[in-house]
């Protein structure tokens, strides 16, 4: 298998190139030199934030992988009001973001009637801000809804493109074509649309990996997000191995190679399986970090899987650690809105 396909583009590499790329570690150190040197090609060494605010841990779903899974009865249930939403704004935009991502549980509470309104005070109050979404499947008019109230993102992970392993990791009412239409609904919306899996969820393989990458060249998302599976005490997959921290920034390069316009997050479940993981990863091409801007209280509710990380810092903590870290691998936070760059700017 010759490396150089991969930068230049030039030539798809194929599904066994793919395969191999993945299953080996032999080439690491020279697949994240091209990839970084991708990435600054796009984006130079700037590094985008987005605010996460992780709006209620209600879920009507049941995903197996997933620690706020409605049959996880030992969790303690919250949702924020419009005020503390707008409060976790006010904080952002102070401490220089320009993105707001709200995400929660598929929770009914977030019905239009409710989220069509903050949504338009949130865009009435930053004209110069993103508006991301990310409220798991919901029908083509609530997502044009919301897209004409002034969200502009929406991030939407397609889990696991193969549609057998899906309903391995999801219950009998959910479906990997009911997900994908999703994603195809929001990107004929007008969105800028977030897709992207778990590495190492349970049964996964080097094939599901590569139908993964495959279902992506054809959506074409704006940005992309993968972490490593992390185990959740209190899901069925309590018993399943963590995904692997190389297989991951590995994956990270080789994404950044393919989809060298895409905004790809250094992810907290990186930084959770690994004090490095978020640094190694802006090292293997990611270049968008998420920190949270959630309030303190509510932190430690919003457990998707064991031992996350940055639950008990203010928001102000956060984005001064984040500087230190990014900047301790050699790239810089922006305060930008950071959109999707089509074209390089060399
Ligand atoms: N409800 C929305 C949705 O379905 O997209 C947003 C919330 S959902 C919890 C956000 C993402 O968390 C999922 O797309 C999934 O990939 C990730 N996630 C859930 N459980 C996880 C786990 N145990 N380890 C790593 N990531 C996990
Ligand atoms: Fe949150 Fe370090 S990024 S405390």
């Amino acid at each position: 298998m010759s490396l150089p396909i991969l930068p230049s583009c030039s030539v798809v590499p194929s599904d066994e190139e793919l395969a191999a790329l993945l299953e080996t570690n032999r080439y690491d150190r020279e697949l994240y030199r091209l990839a970084d040197a991708r990435r600054k090609e796009y984006y130079g060494t700037d590094v985008y934030l987005r605010g996460l605010i992780e709006v209620s841990n209600f879920c009507k779903n049941d995903c197996l992988y997933c620690g706020i899974r409605r049959s996880n009865r030992q969790l303690e249930r919250y949702r924020l009001s419009d005020e503390q939403i707008l409060q976790c704004c006010e904080t952002g935009y102070a401490l220089g973001y320009r993105t707001f991502v709200m995400q929660g549980g598929e929770d009914a509470a977030f019905s239009d009637d409710r989220l069509v309104p903050l949504v338009v005070q949130i865009r009435r109050r930053y004209p110069d801000c993103a508006i991301t979404l990310s409220f798991g499947e919901r029908s083509r008019e609530s997502y044009q809804k919301l897209y004409d109230a002034g969200a502009n993102r929406y991030l939407l992970r397609h889990e696991t493109a193969d549609a057998e392993h899906y309903a391995k990791l999801h219950p009998p009412e959910m479906s990997s074509a009911n997900r994908k239409e999703c994603l195809w609904n929001l990107k004929r919306i007008g969105y800028q649309v977030g897709s992207g899996f778990m590495v190492g969820s349970p049964f996964q393989t080097t094939q599901c990996l590569v139908k993964d990458i495959r279902f992506l060249q054809e959506l074409q998302p704006a940005m992309i997000g993968i972490g490593p599976f992390i185990a959740h005490h209190q899901t069925p997959f309590v018993r399943h191995p963590n995904g692997d921290f190389i297989l991951t920034l590995r994956i990270i390069a080789v994404l950044r190679l393919l989809f060298p316009y895409a905004l790809i997050p250094a992810t907290t479940a990186l930084g959770t399986i690994d004090p490095q993981g978020r640094e190694m990863g802006l090292r293997a091409g990611a270049n968008v970090v998420m920190p949270n801007l959630s309030p303190l209280e509510v932190r430690t509710k919003y457990a998707l899987y064991d031992n996350k990380i940055c639950t008990g810092e203010e928001a102000a903590e956060c984005r001064n650690c984040l500087t230190v870290r990014v900047e301790s691998v050699g790239y810089q936070l922006v305060t930008d809105i950071g959109n999707v760059k089509k074209i390089k700017t060399a």
